[in-house]
This record gives structure tokens, sequence and C-alpha cells, in this order.
């Protein structure tokens, strides 16, 4: 009896020092030095030249996904421009995207 509990001696006092490593504070690394510069700022403006053909492209495959083409000449630039607020999310186009499919529309959008 009393030497089945010694059995269980060393195994109790094992889960104990895992309780106490586990539960002991981590220390936070502290960077020394930088081996690189960290990377620049993204600028909220993008560089790229508007392509009414990419554009058009964009619009055919991307603005009928859930409804049917709408007529760029069917709104004026203003409507456009809140449509496409709402639009341009929705059909998940990327900031390069973004800039064909708006320049494509307003070059064709109602006088
Ligand atoms: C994820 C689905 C989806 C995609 C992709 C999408 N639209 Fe729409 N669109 C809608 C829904 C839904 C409406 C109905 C009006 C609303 O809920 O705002 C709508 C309405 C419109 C309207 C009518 C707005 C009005 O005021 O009458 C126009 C124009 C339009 N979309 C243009 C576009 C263009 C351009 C694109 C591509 C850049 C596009 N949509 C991509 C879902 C989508």
């Amino acid at each position: 009896m009393i030497y089945q509990n010694l059995k269980k001696l060393p195994i109790i006092f094992l889960f104990g020092l895992l309780v106490f490593v586990s539960c002991s504070k981590k220390t936070i690394p502290t960077i020394t030095e930088r081996s690189s510069d960290p990377p620049p700022p993204v600028s909220p403006v993008i560089n790229v030249k508007p392509d009414l053909d990419a554009g058009k492209t964009i619009f055919a495959n991307q603005c009928s996904r859930c409804h049917g083409l709408p007529e760029p000449n069917k709104y004026n630039t203003q409507r456009w421009e809140s449509i496409l607020k709402i639009m341009i999310p929705r059909a998940r186009l990327d900031r390069v995207q973004e800039v064909h499919v708006k320049a494509y529309i307003l070059a064709n959008a109602a006088k």
C-alpha cells in the first residue's frame, strides 16, 4: 500500500514541475539590431496609366456577375462615381483594376 503511493511520487513531482514551468513568465526577446530597413509605407495614390481596353474587359467580366451588364451611358459621371463607390468593393477589384474600370466607364458615361 505505502509502496504503491511512493511509486506515484515522481509522477506527482513531474506534474508539479510542468505546471510551474508552463506558468512562469516568458520574457519578450528584445531586438538588438535590425538586419534590414522596415518597408516603405504604401502610397495611397497608385501610379498606373488608365487603360480603357483593360477597363472594358474587367467591366464585362466582373460587373456582370451579379446583374446584367449596365450600359456606361445610362448614368452621368457624377452618378457613376457614387455607384462605383459601392460596386467596386462588391466586385472585389484591386486598385489597378479599379483605375481601369473607372476610366472606361467614365469615358463612356452620359454627358
Ligand atoms: C457581388 C455582386 C455585384 C457585383 C460584382 C457588382 N454589382 Fe452592381 N449591383 C449589385 C446589387 C445587389 C445591386 C442592386 C442595388 C444595390 O443593392 O445597391 C447592384 C446595382 C448596380 C447598379 C444600379 C445602381 C442604381 O442605383 O440603380 C449599377 C449601375 C451597378 N450595379 C454597376 C456595377 C458595376 C459597374 C460593377 C462592376 C464594377 C458591379 N455593379 C458589380 C451587385 C453587384
